[in-house]
């Protein structure tokens, strides 16, 4: 597998990366201690073209690959985890799907402003009862002729305030199970559409999660994505490829966490020399290093098996699997290296072990990327 990057590859990157340190770095700490959602970053992500990287550019989009786009993601995660989940659920879990399985009218209304960031979309699936148990749906969409009537809630809906477009899964037909599954488009404000209060989080301050209440809500025909029950797979397929960005994320978190803490290491002196000259600081480094790199490998390996239109349900679990594993423990130790440093949240590294462990739960907890995997490798 050749994991050279390519010239433009590599330019997007840097984009990236320049952006991130210059305009997400100042007030993030801020933007974490009060639950502030980064309205202007995110305008600026939507210049920048961050928000509909590998939607066609007929719709705005970028028409990159998805290589390109978990770099950005990487990027923008070393810096600041909230914005780079407001990114990914737009890229792919709503432009994608939408520019994959929507008609040409829903993505010239809808598609082309959100490529560009001037809406937002949001993804919901979560219920209360129907976390991991997807299939288990009970918000219902009754079949009334030229709409659908929508009732239900919706929980831990990312970008649930801040969006304007959700993409909804919700049960037709109960009696044919998943196979009775429709997903919708739906607009902020159409009546009956509530959107509830906003969730006091761990991690991933910044970003806004909120559940959302559908009481009635009348929902036109054509705002219904693909056809006729067709629901459960686009959210499944869709899904499979956002546990890449998610897994991208979680690069970045543990990527940024590192990189910190080898700074820190080169700077902070105890016992009469920089703490780097200590073995049990540079074990953990180089174990942190390890780690990182595995997980970049499993990260660029699912991007490039979706660009290559080969399956990536297996490796796109894998990524996300053994990245959110990354994340979690190497800003644990990026943490520890820091030591009382490391507890404090001008050091950035406590934000960063905090916004990790949501890469473990969120687009599919680690214990479905393994029923995932075991399903996959156990099949033949
Ligand atoms: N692609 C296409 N179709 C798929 C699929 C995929 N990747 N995975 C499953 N399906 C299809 C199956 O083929 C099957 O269809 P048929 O019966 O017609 O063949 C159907 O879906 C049901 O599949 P299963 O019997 O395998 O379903 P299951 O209930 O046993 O398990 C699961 C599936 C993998 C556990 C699934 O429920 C799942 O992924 N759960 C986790 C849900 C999740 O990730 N939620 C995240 C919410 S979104 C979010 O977090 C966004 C955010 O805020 C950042």
């Amino acid at each position: 597998m050749d994991f050279k990057l390519s010239e433009e590859q590599l330019m997007i990157r840097d984009a990236a990366r320049d952006f991130a340190k210059a305009e997400l770095l100042p007030g993030v700490i801020e933007r974490d201690n009060k639950q502030e959602f980064p309205t202007e970053q995110v305008k600026r992500m939507g210049e920048l073209g961050f928000l509909g990287m590998m939607a066609s550019p007929e719709y705005g989009g970028g028409g990159m690959d998805t290589v390109s786009y978990v770099l950005v993601m990487e990027e923008l995660s070393k810096i600041d985890a909230s914005c780079s989940v407001i990114v990914s659920v737009n890229n792919s879990l709503v432009c994608w799907g939408l520019d994959t399985y929507g008609t040409p009218e829903q993505k010239a209304k809808y598609l082309s402003k959100l490529t560009t960031g001037e809406s937002i979309g949001a993804f919901c699936l979560s219920e209360p009862e129907a976390g991991s148990d997807a299939t288990s749906q009970k918000t219902t969409a009754i079949d009334k002729g030229d709409h659908y009537i929508l009732n239900g809630t919706k929980n831990w809906i990312t970008n649930g305030g801040s969006a304007d477009y959700y993409l909804v899964i919700a049960q037709t037909d109960k009696e044919k199970k998943h196979r009775g599954i429709n997903a919708f488009i739906v607009e902020k404000g159409w009546e009956g559409f509530e959107i509830g209060p906003k969730e006091d989080k761990l991690g991933i301050r910044g970003s806004d999660t909120h559940s959302l209440i559908f009481n009635d809500v009348k929902v036109p025909k054509e705002n219904r994505i693909g056809e006729d029950g067709f629901g459960f797979k686009f959210a499944m397929k869709t899904l499979a490829g956002g546990r890449i960005g998610i897994a991208a994320q979680a690069l970045g978190i543990a990527a940024g966490a590192y990189e910190l803490a080898k700074e820190y290491s080169k700077v902070r002196k105890a016992f009469g020399t920089e703490i780097m000259n200590h073995q049990a600081i540079a074990f953990k480094l180089a174990d942190m290093h390890v780690q990182i790199e595995a997980a970049r490998m499993l990260v660029y390996k699912a991007a490039m098996d979706k660009d290559n239109h080969e399956d990536y349900d297996l490796s796109g679990a894998m990524a996300k699997l053994a990245a959110s594993q990354a994340a979690m423990e190497v800003s644990v130790e990026a943490v520890q290296v820091h030591g009382g440093n490391g507890f404090v949240k001008e050091y950035h590294v406590e934000r960063m072990m905090r916004d990790a462990k949501i890469t473990q739960i969120y687009e599919g907890t680690s214990e479905i990327q393994k029923i995932v995997i075991s399903r996959s490798i156990l099949k033949d």
